[in-house]
This record gives structure tokens, sequence and C-alpha cells, in this order.
């Protein structure tokens, strides 16, 4: 089992869409045993982005040991298996200690795969978020000001002593302002191993409530998140030459 942590310097760069995804593409074109957790205890969205709204039982409970942890394992419409801190709006202030996180995960055993979504920034939730982690995904967009924050987040895991699995490089326009992919590599010392397009499509599956790997899967931004789920998998993604062709016309 490996426990991939998803994380970002900055808010709103695509962590969340990454998980759905990455989580989507691992399990229906890869077939994975995949295990995806909302790990961000104050603003949690997985749920939404996978078409689930509430959680009866949420990460909380398995923290403070009121349930085992499969019991707070929820399964979509596409059979994504969910387990997410509560999306309630009057929560207790104080979120659980997360000491038995790492231990209750790799209680899991029956998944290969655990893709924990987290609070942006290097703040304490975060932290305790890298601390489980076996390596992080770092998510980040073509601008300046998240690729500083990038190396802020590289440097936290780096002191942790978590393994930087690459960066993610989100919302890419393609244009010449844009920083290039090995001026990223180069500022950030670590591998960008994905680029992803900006994509209306991303925001119509976001109101789909259903990841854009499944809601049009041969749109630009699913093939790419279908390409790095094969990457982690150690697979090489073949582009489906008429997926392109329908999508271009959608049919
Ligand atoms: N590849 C993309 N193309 C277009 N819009 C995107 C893309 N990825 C994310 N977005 C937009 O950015 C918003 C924030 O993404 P989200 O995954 O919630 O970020 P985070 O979890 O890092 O805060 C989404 O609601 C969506 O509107
Ligand atoms: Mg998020």
């Amino acid at each position: 089992m490996k426990i991939i942590g998803v994380v970002s310097g900055k808010g709103g760069v695509g962590k969340t869409t990454t998980v759905a995804n990455l989580g989507a593409a691992l399990f229906s074109e890869l077939n994975r045993r995949v295990l995806l957790v909302d790990g961000n205890f104050s603003t949690p969205d997985l749920g939404l982005h996978l078409g689930i709204y509430s959680f009866s039982n949420t990460l909380e409970d398995v923290l403070r040991k009121k349930i085992p942890a499969a019991e707070a394992i929820y399964s979509n419409n596409s059979g994504i298996n969910v387990m997410s801190t509560s999306l309630s709006t009057d929560k207790p202030k104080r979120p659980p200690s997360t000491v038995n996180l790492k231990k209750v995960l790799q209680g899991l055993k029956k998944y290969e795969w655990i893709l924990v979504d987290s609070a942006p920034g290097i703040g304490k939730d975060t932290i305790s978020i890298l601390k489980v982690c076996d390596e992080v995904l770092v998510v980040t967009n073509p601008e300046l000001p998240a690729i500083n924050n990038t190396l802020k987040m590289i440097k936290t895991a780096e002191t942790i002593g978590v393994p930087v699995k690459g960066v993610i490089l989100n919302k890419v326009r393609g244009r010449g302002y844009e920083p290039s992919i090995s001026e990223i590599d180069a500022v950030c010392n670590a591998p960008v191993i994905a680029s992803i397009p900006d994509d209306v499509e991303v925001i119509r599956s976001i109101s789909d409530m259903n990841p854009v790997v499944l809601n049009a899967p041969n749109s630009p931004a699913a093939i790419e998140f279908k390409k790095l789920a094969a990457h982690l998998v150690g697979k090489e993604y073949k582009v489906e030459l008429w997926g392109r062709v329908r999508q271009f016309f959608r049919f």
C-alpha cells in the first residue's frame, strides 16, 4: 500500500480536483484498489467532487475512536471509495488528534493506493497530513506566487522527511508568459510529472459532481490525469485517437 498526500503551498490550485481524478483514473481505468481521503479538517470538499453531499460517519469519528475506519468509507455512484472529514458547517472548532491517522490508514489493508487531500499551505493541518504520507504530490499553477509557495512546501516536506514524488502543474494555458516546465523543474528541484491544461470540462465536471476523467474522458484534462495515473503505476498511457475525434465533434 502507498499513502500519497496531495498538497500545495497555495489554495485553489487543484488539489481536490487532482485527488478526485487521479482516484477515478486509478480505479476505473487501471482497476486499482483505491481509497480517497479528505484530510482537510477545516474546509473539506472532496465528497462534492464525487457526488457525495454528506457523510454520516466521518474521519473525525474514526480518529475519536467512535467507529472503526471501515465504517467511514463510502462508495460514490461510480464505486470510488472515499472517507472524509465532516462537511457540516457547525462542527467542533478543534479537530481531533491525528497521531493515529497513519496507523488507521495502514490498517485498511485491502487498498493499494490511498490518496489524501489536504488543506492548502504549510499550517498545522497540512503538516499532520505530510507526516502520515509515504510520498507527496505537490500541485501548483504556472504562476510565480504559486511556484514560490510550492518551493516552501517542498522544503517543508524535505524537513519532515517525506519524499516529493513530483510536481503537478495544473491550469496550464500554454501562454508565453507562463514559466516553462524546465524552469519550474529547476526552481523546485523536483520533477514536473504532469501538466494538466486549464480545461472548461473540469469546471463542468465539478458542476456535474463527477470527475472529468469519467465525465468527459477524452477531454484534454482527462487525458493528462489518466497519463499521470498510468505514470504512478509504471505504465504507459496510450491516447485513444477515436476518443479524441469523438470529443472534438462532441459525440
Ligand atoms: N485543470 C483545470 N482547468 C480548469 N479549471 C480548473 C482546473 N483545475 C481546477 N480548476 C478550477 O479551480 C478550482 C479549485 O480547484 P480545487 O481542486 O478545489 O483546488 P484546491 O483543492 O487546491 O483548493 C476548481 O473549483 C475549478 O473551478
Ligand atoms: Mg481542496
